[in-house]
């Protein structure tokens, strides 16, 4: 049931869903999408047969809208996740959408629902989610013909009920998430399926999330379920190669970016074996995603071995990214890499 932005408490969200007024819907028929238009946020009927429902034909996508101090609107990089939902349509066998009408229509759900962006005292955000589904029915494995594009959005806090505070991370002997050749790279849902109960049974054990390693030798570092994995080690952020099993973060991109341009530092990207982590070399983790930010690691676990980063405090060069990244996208930092979209 859709909730009257007067009675939301902005400043004490989670993330969890919150109906808001308006969703955006486009249609794909008979190799064309149709414009497209905001409507009411409600139910869709789909077919039984529908690839989604079926087979997992669907991709989907993450950005904020954030408001900055003067009232501003701001989105950050939004032509990135464009192309990388073309990207996974690519992978998927789904029909592209062209970057401009991604764009134009996020744009279109942010001022609709205005109200519903949390003040900038809050620090909260409205979580967008464009997706694209197979809708059209069918049998046999093969891509649908018909497809729905839909963009809906909702208040959110922080991802990880800590906020800018370590959290701790399980290394899984058991599980892994992606595979050389399948899906890792792309932001498709049935990546996400999977890594539900491995988180299920972490956080049993008292961590916030599974830290995953690679399929093959099960040493490479490969991601948190839900977002990607930074360490410093002496003065260098290394961050594991994207060898397609690992999302293509553009929190991580942009954190690439700051590190070389904005605290001089060297970066790599490239194998990162677990084991790398336990030697006195390795002084601060952290990991990046929209809704993740910039989270520090207090610490990780691997069976017996645990170790912990600078006393479960966030550590210097972690906090002075946080503090770069959030102040471009709340305009408080100049935007010297023209990331920002601001929404009039
Ligand atoms: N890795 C996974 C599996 C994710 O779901 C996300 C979130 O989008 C990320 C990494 C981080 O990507 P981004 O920084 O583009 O949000
Ligand atoms: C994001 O950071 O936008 C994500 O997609 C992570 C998660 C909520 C799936």
């Amino acid at each position: 049931m859709q909730v009257n932005s007067k009675d939301i408490d902005f400043y004490n969200l989670g993330f969890g869903f919150i109906e808001t007024n308006k969703m955006f819907i486009s249609d794909y028929k008979n190799g064309n999408w149709d414009e497209g238009n905001l409507v009411p946020l409600g139910l869709i009927q789909l077919s039984p047969a529908a690839s989604i429902l079926n087979y997992g034909q669907g991709i989907f996508e993450g950005l904020k809208a954030l408001r900055a101090k003067n009232g501003t609107i701001t989105l950050f990089r939004p032509e990135e996740n464009a192309k990388r939902f073309n990207r996974s349509a690519e992978r998927l066998f789904m029909p592209r959408i062209d970057s401009k009408k991604f764009v134009d229509s996020i744009k279109k759900v942010v001022k609709a629902n205005e109200e519903y962006i949390p003040p900038y005292e809050s620090g909260g955000s409205l979580y967008i989610r464009p997706l694209m589904i197979g809708s059209g029915p069918i049998l046999g494995i093969a891509p649908a013909d018909e497809y729905k594009f839909i963009i809906f959005s909702s208040p959110v806090g922080p991802y990880f009920p800590e906020g800018f505070k370590a959290i701790d991370l399980e290394i899984s002997t058991k599980y892994t998430r992606s595979s050389v050749g399948g899906t890792g790279f792309s932001k498709s849902c049935s990546n996400y399926a999977g890594t539900m109960m491995p988180a299920k049974e972490a956080k049993s054990r008292g961590f916030s999330q599974v830290l995953y390693l690679d399929s093959i030798h099960r040493e490479y570092v490969n991601e948190v379920g839900a977002a990607n994995f930074c360490a410093v080690m002496d003065n260098t952020l290394v961050t594991p190669e994207l060898d397609g099993t690992i999302l293509e973060g553009i929190t991580l991109k942009s954190v690439l970016k700051l590190s070389e341009k904005k605290l001089n530092m060297r970066t790599e990207e490239r194998k990162l074996s677990y084991k790398e982590l336990f030697t006195d070399a390795c002084t601060e983790c952290f990991c990046t995603g929209t809704a993740a930010v910039i989270t520090p690691i207090g610490s990780v676990q691997i069976e017996h071995s645990l170790k912990v980063f600078n006393k479960k405090l966030p550590g210097e060069i972690t906090t002075k990214l946080y503090q770069l990244l959030t102040g471009i996208q709340r305009l408080e930092i100049k935007d010297d890499f023209n990331w920002i979209h601001e929404i009039s």
